[in-house]
């Protein structure tokens, strides 16, 4: 087995003891803030919301705020706010994506069309900021314009790069940053924002999520060549069918043989899902997970690198965790 296969020892179950309280009150808000006089949107809106997701992303924001020691009750509604956008864009990706299964169901779109869909991505978004007023911080607004509009902006990136062969390592970092990490460097940043940590603090902590947001993203592309849809809940294969150049595609191209590459480049130019086991083949023979996965690891042991100013908690250990958790999970 190699060293970067996922380590079953890594439980994230006091995580999610520690943070339990607060989830529970993320949780109220986000049900709370949900509700709309237009029956489609209450409708379309639990349907998604319901279906749970891992809440990663608000986690790492209670957390962070805990970090540093934070005991109001911001954190808990900037948490649900960061909720919000990241199922907007979600609702958002399912529909330019084509795709038709998330957390195990159906997705959105396939149940209620991309119309809706799109609209009620819209409606979280624009919630998502009424909901910043209350915060009554123009840093904390700041902060969430700049990400949400820095993720449009990465989700397009990646629409021009799609069926693209040319798309190098670089290019797809730089989407990965935009479309997945620069969220979780807004989440984790909050904490120290809400805390007024001076600003070598915050940057520090934005980088972690940066590092872990930027894992995650890179074990996400990992688990569409090597996963199955039953534990991921969503399709398996589907990043090849879109023709999207991720990472492992992108290094099984430059280090496979002529008529590797060549195979591959055309699976990214044609996409569709013909040419999957060959283009899986190709895959395993040049180690590209395994790279990926190394990858994934390195950007991991740099988040956790971030957490050196903090004090010693159970809060920075949780952070820690999550940072494994990021490369080694396994859904
Ligand atoms: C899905 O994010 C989108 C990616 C950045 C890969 P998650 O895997 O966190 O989605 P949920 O919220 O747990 O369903
Ligand atoms: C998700 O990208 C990024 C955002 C939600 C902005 P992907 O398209 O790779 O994520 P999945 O695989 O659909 O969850
Ligand atoms: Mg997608
Ligand atoms: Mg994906």
């Amino acid at each position: 087995m190699s060293e970067n296969k996922p380590d079953s020892s890594l439980t994230i179950q006091p995580v999610i003891a520690l943070s339990r309280a607060d989830m529970d009150a993320v949780n109220n808000v986000i049900l709370e803030r949900l509700s709309s006089e237009v029956a489609l949107i209450n409708q379309l809106g639990h349907y998604i919301i319901d279906s749970g997701g891992k809440r990663l992303r608000p986690m790492l924001a209670v957390l962070a705020a805990r970090a540093y020691g934070y005991e109001g009750s911001h954190h808990q509604l900037l948490a649900a706010i960061v909720e919000f956008i990241h199922t907007a864009t979600l609702l958002h990706d399912d529909v330019v994506d084509e795709s038709d299964l998330r957390r195990g169901q159906e997705t959105a779109n396939a149940m209620f069309g991309n119309a809706a869909s799109v609209l009620v991505g819209d409606f979280l978004y624009s919630r998502a900021f009424e909901m910043m007023v209350d915060v009554n911080s123009m840093r904390v607004m700041e902060i969430m314009a700049n990400a949400t509009n820095v993720i449009a902006e990465g989700e397009v990136m990646q629409l021009m790069n799609v069926h693209d062969a040319e798309t190098t390592e670089k290019r797809y970092l730089e989407v990965i940053y935009c479309k997945t990490a620069k969220l979780f460097e807004a989440a984790t940043r909050l904490g120290a924002v809400l805390c007024n940590r001076p600003a070598q603090e915050e940057e520090a902590i934005a980088r972690y999520g940066m590092h872990l947001g930027t894992a995650f993203q890179l074990i996400d592309d990992v688990l569409d060549y090597s996963s199955s849809s039953e534990d991921m809940g969503k399709n398996v294969g589907d990043d090849l069918a879109e023709g999207k150049p991720t990472l492992p595609l992108i290094y099984a191209m430059e280090h496979g043989d002529e008529a590797q590459s060549a195979i591959i480049r055309k699976a990214i130019e044609q996409g569709g899902y013909e040419m999957i086991d060959q283009v899986q083949a190709i895959i395993q023979q040049t180690g590209a997970l395994d790279y990926t996965r190394r990858a994934a690891q390195k950007e991991a042991n740099m988040a956790i690198k971030q957490l050196a100013h903090l004090p010693e908690s159970e809060y920075k250990q949780a952070l820690e965790t999550l940072a494994q958790f990021s490369v080694q999970r396994s859904a």
